[in-house]
């Protein structure tokens, strides 16, 4: 109640824009609003949106493209083959799940797992900045192209960013590819691995 009171305080003396206006903004209240949006075309084909999951304080972000036919069942992110995936080579490097935060672009699934139009990452990005902001990761991953251009002002692909960590408004982006391609082209698994033993040591460095 005594926060009610203190923003309706703060609107009256027209405090809405200091700095010090206390944030009421979580990482729930984001999931609650994600999982009956209706801001884009994607909301008509979808089963269950994904929100997101992991450590509301996560050091190192992960954000994907979009969830595909596992997720949008389930309604989490990562959890079909690319995401077994993923899970395992974050154990190759002493992290679970639960350390990390995985997320994706677009919340929703996309119509035979195309990619996500720019329309519809437009109306998507308020959640993935939002999450952002309540988690301020030391470290964010974007995986594969669309992350990469969501996230990242490059117009290099993947092949050309990958592995290699460079720092925007004292956050570390190090962009990865996305394990669904490690599925396709089998030699990618290795420089996928050879990226998460990278991604350790910029942990350990970034965060001691
Ligand atoms: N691919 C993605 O980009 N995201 C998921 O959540 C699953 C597969
Ligand atoms: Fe809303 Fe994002 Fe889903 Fe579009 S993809 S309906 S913007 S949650």
């Amino acid at each position: 109640m005594w926060l009610r009171e203190l923003k309706a305080a703060q609107s009256r003396l027209k405090w809405s824009r200091c700095p010090t206006t206390i944030s009421t903004d979580s990482i729930e209240k984001v999931a609650d609003e994600v999982v009956v949006c209706a801001k884009c075309r994607l909301c008509e084909t979808r089963k269950h949106a994904v929100p997101g999951e992991g450590s509301s304080s996560a050091r190192v972000m992960f954000v994907g493209e979009g969830p595909g036919q596992q997720e949008d069942i389930q309604g989490r992110p990562f959890v079909g083959d690319a995401g077994k995936l993923l899970t395992e080579l974050l154990q190759s490097v002493g992290l679970r799940r639960e350390d990390v935060y995985i997320t994706n672009v677009v919340k929703c699934r996309p119509p035979n797992n195309r990619t996500p139009r720019k329309d519809e990452a437009a109306a998507c990005r308020p959640y993935l900045e939002r999450q952002l902001a309540l988690i301020r990761p030391k470290v964010i991953c974007p995986m594969g192209n669309s992350a990469i251009r969501a996230l990242v002002e490059s117009e290099e692909s993947v092949t050309a960013l990958h592995g290699v960590p460079f720092e925007k408004d004292s956050i570390t982006y190090f962009p990865m590819y996305h394990p669904a391609a490690a599925l396709y082209t089998a030699s990618l698994k290795r420089v996928m691995e050879e990226d998460f033993q990278k991604l350790r040591g910029l942990l350990d460095s970034v965060t001691g």
